[in-house]
């Protein structure tokens, strides 16, 4: 698979033919203004939850794309509600697209749209194919539910906040790779706010000093995993 990284917790997954999208907020994140946000498409916009940095540009891209809107019951149906394809799901919930599959998985946070309609649960996802899969946490505390990941999934790459102070904090984020066991991490959610603020340093060491390959991914970079 490819992943291009937008900033925040963007990512651009391209999965065999299906472009998958999560967590579309570009236009806010200055860190990301290098980003042509309106020159992405995708099949897919995968949403964890509502709040603004998870959903900004959301129905944009979406609108543009014709994109399909994959996220818990009460976001999906929130977009669909504005003329855009959804299919709405919950935490536990498997759904096979054809060519590409995802399970919503818990996260431990909280959600709600940026016009205070609540969203539904947060949610992390594991997605894949025939051949591979990841996992992609969404906002999250560390929770003993992710080794539930571990006994069902063999993942490439697991996608982890790290930034601390709204979810996960490097400490934890260490704990959560080795409880999906997964020793190739790409960190999200990170550096965007002053709240968030992360240093890189520490996060490599501490990765390091559990054998786990950290990836701190730069805007706008691609890469094949
Ligand atoms: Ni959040
Ligand atoms: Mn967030």
């Amino acid at each position: 698979m490819i992943i291009t990284y937008f900033g925040h917790s963007c990512f651009l997954v391209e999965l065999g033919g299906n472009r998958l999208l999560f967590d579309p907020f570009i236009s806010g994140n200055a860190l990301a203004a290098s980003v042509n946000t309106e020159a992405i498409r995708a099949d897919y916009i995968l949403a964890s939850h509502g709040h603004a940095d998870h959903v900004g540009d959301l129905e944009a891209i979406a609108r543009r794309s014709d994109a399909v809107v994959v996220g818990a019951y009460e976001l999906a149906t929130y977009y669909g509600s504005k003329q855009l394809k959804y299919h709405p799901m919950n935490t536990g919930g498997y759904w096979n697209f054809g060519t590409w599959w995802v399970k919503c998985v818990p996260a431990v946070h909280s959600s709600s749209l940026p016009d205070g309609t609540y969203a539904g649960n947060p949610m992390g996802f594991v997605a894949g194919n025939n051949t591979e899969c990841f996992y992609y946490s969404g906002d999250t505390a560390l929770t003993l539910d992710m080794k539930l990941i571990a006994e069902e999934f063999t993942l490439v790459t697991a996608f982890l906040c790290l930034g601390d102070n709204f979810t996960m904090g490097i400490h934890d984020a260490v704990k959560a790779a080795q409880f999906v066991g997964c020793s190739h991490v790409t960190g999200m959610h990170f550096d965007t706010f002053d709240y968030i603020k992360t240093d890189h340093r520490k996060a490599h060491e501490a990765f390091g000093a559990a054998g786990i390959t950290l990836k701190l991914p730069t805007i706008g970079e691609s890469w094949e995993a």
